[in-house]
């Protein structure tokens, strides 16, 4: 069978990845793949460096008060890739989910709330350091329409909240990439362009910016036909780009038409990322449809990934293989 990361690398790409969460790492099925040598050189953290979960999962780094980090969930996955040779993608400083009331609600004034975002993110990136190929540090800051998010960073600290998570992030691993992620950037329009204005203040005021996360959550049939453009506008300010969250949803159940439109889907994904220089790798949200987040996001979608519910591979997978 191919290995895509063996592909990806041959190919001049830096990695091919997938994401990975706690619970997968039980599964010996699962490892299996996830450590079949050449298929992944990349993992990211589905959910275990965020800076908190819904209860009951122990997964979160700073999830009920200030200053109580919890790395174990965490650290399981970077043990575990250390161990199989595969760079981390740091997920991530700062995003308006799964950040804890603590935080939201504490009525912390600017100066605190700065100190807090500082430290969390510090803690995180310090712990680490060495392993990371780069780090989500801004997660999804953007509306559509191009506007910033409304959250309590946004509310207390105004966009300021970004440099200087970005500051903290650098003078913990001075040799992390560091990201801004986000989602539908890959088509042309409000937000795309936001992301580009984001970018250049951020250059101009000499805030450290590495480059540009697509997540890449797309539909069967509805590859956005301005990716490469996107990506080449990004890549033209001098940051690189990658594809950070690639699934392919369709609607349940599959069928032999949309499995077979996925392949190409999957195979254009690719072949964008080939044609873009500076985009340095994709990465897989979950490599099997046993894990996939889609169907409990989106009701009656699924069938994202390139192995299905048992890790048998699926036309997607060829997809991929024939894209490098
Ligand atoms: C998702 C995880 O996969 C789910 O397990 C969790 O319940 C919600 O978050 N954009 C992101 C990711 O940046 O962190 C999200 O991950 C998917 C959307």
């Amino acid at each position: 069978t191919a290995k895509l990361h063996t592909l990806a690398t041959a190919a001049g790409k830096k990695y091919f990845g997938t994401a990975v969460d706690g619970p997968d790492l039980n599964d010996a099925a699962y490892l299996k793949i996830l450590n079949d040598k050449g298929m992944f050189g990349q993992v990211t953290a589905a959910n275990a460096m965020k800076w908190a979960r819904a209860s009951p999962h122990p997964d979160a780094t700073e999830p009920s008060a200030q200053g109580q980090f919890t790395f174990t969930a965490a650290d399981k996955i970077a043990t575990a890739a250390k161990k199989n040779g595969q760079v981390l993608r740091g997920h991530n400083c700062v995003w308006h989910n799964q950040l804890p009331s603590w935080v939201s609600n504490g009525g912390f004034s600017a100066a605190q709330l700065s100190s807090i975002l500082t430290t969390h993110c510090s803690t995180l990136v310090s712990r680490y350091k060495g392993q990371v190929y780069s780090w989500d540090v801004v997660n999804e800051p953007f509306n559509e329409d191009g506007s910033q998010r409304s959250f309590v960073f946004t509310n207390t600290l105004g966009t300021s909240y970004i440099s200087t998570v970005l500051k903290a992030a650098r003078a913990a691993d001075p040799t992390a990439k560091l990201y801004i992620n986000d989602f539908n950037i890959e088509f042309s329009g409000a937000k795309s362009t936001a992301m580009l204005n984001l970018v250049k203040s951020l250059q101009s005021q000499n805030v450290p910016i590495d480059g540009i996360g697509l997540q890449s959550h797309f539909q069967v049939g509805k590859v956005p036909a301005s990716l490469k453009s996107v990506m080449q506008q990004f890549t033209a300010l001098g940051v690189e780009v990658a594809i950070t969250e690639l699934d392919i949803a369709m609607a349940l159940p599959a069928t032999q038409a949309q499995l077979a439109q996925q392949k190409k889907d999957y195979q254009s994904v690719i072949q964008t990322c080939m044609e873009v220089s500076g985009c340095v790798g994709v990465t897989l949200w979950d490599f099997t449809d046993k894990y996939s987040w889609i169907p409990g996001t989106e009701a009656g979608k699924g069938a994202a990934c390139p192995w299905d519910e048992n890790f048998a591979q699926k036309q997607a997978f060829d997809g991929i293989a024939a894209g490098f």
